[in-house]
């Protein structure tokens, strides 16, 4: 019997490449090792770290196209920096494709660039291991995974989100709106 695993791998083999296969599968060990460390569905963490980067090597054309297909509110950042909508545009195509995905994985897909309000452990999780996974070797890296376990899992989200943010200012790109609220709503303490 098929299961929605072997299902979810055999239809991204057919998206990505090598790298960015390895980088999902990098994303749902971690994604699973974070739901055990936080008590939250291990197969339900390990299947939307799999699928999360569904629409990574779509190019900007067909992310904007698909967005207004789907029904995704684009926003200006979003026409200039079209990778963003990588995001809901996968949680979407992923409804469609893969209809035993749960709504719950497909939220957490989509909230994987800037984050949704409310935040759910699963979206944190899916959050976090992306950029913690074993391939990743950025500045605090080890930190963070240092911390899992540690600290409570909105504060490793916080922790993940603040360094993703400091890339951003660090090499000058531009900021969603979506990530601004999202900030300040972590620093107000009303992200969930
Ligand atoms: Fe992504
Ligand atoms: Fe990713």
């Amino acid at each position: 019997m098929t299961t929605l695993w072997d299902a979810a791998l055999g239809a991204l083999g057919g998206r990505l490449g090598e790298a960015g296969l390895r980088h999902s599968l990098g994303v749902a060990q971690s994604a699973g090792e974070l739901a055990e460390a936080y008590g939250v569905d291990r197969d339900e963490a390990r299947l939307a770290g799999l699928l999360h980067d569904w629409s990574k090597d779509a190019s900007n054309e067909e992310l904007l196209s698909a967005a207004v297909d789907l029904g995704i509110p684009v926003t200006e950042v979003d026409l200039a920096v079209p990778y963003l909508l990588h995001a809901p545009v996968a949680a979407a195509e992923i409804r469609l494709a893969l209809p035993e995905v749960s709504e719950e994985v497909a939220a957490a897909i989509a909230a994987h660039t800037y984050g949704v309000v409310p935040m759910q452990p699963l979206d944190m999780i899916v959050y976090v291991a992306d950029t913690i996974e074993p391939g990743r070797a950025h500045e605090g890296v080890e930190a963070l995974r240092e911390a899992v376990g540690q600290v409570p899992l909105v504060e490793l989200f916080t922790r993940a989100y603040a360094s993703s943010l400091r890339h951003l200012v660090e090499t000058r790109r531009r900021i969603h709106p979506g990530t601004i609220d999202m900030w300040n709503r972590l620093v107000s303490g009303d992200a969930r």
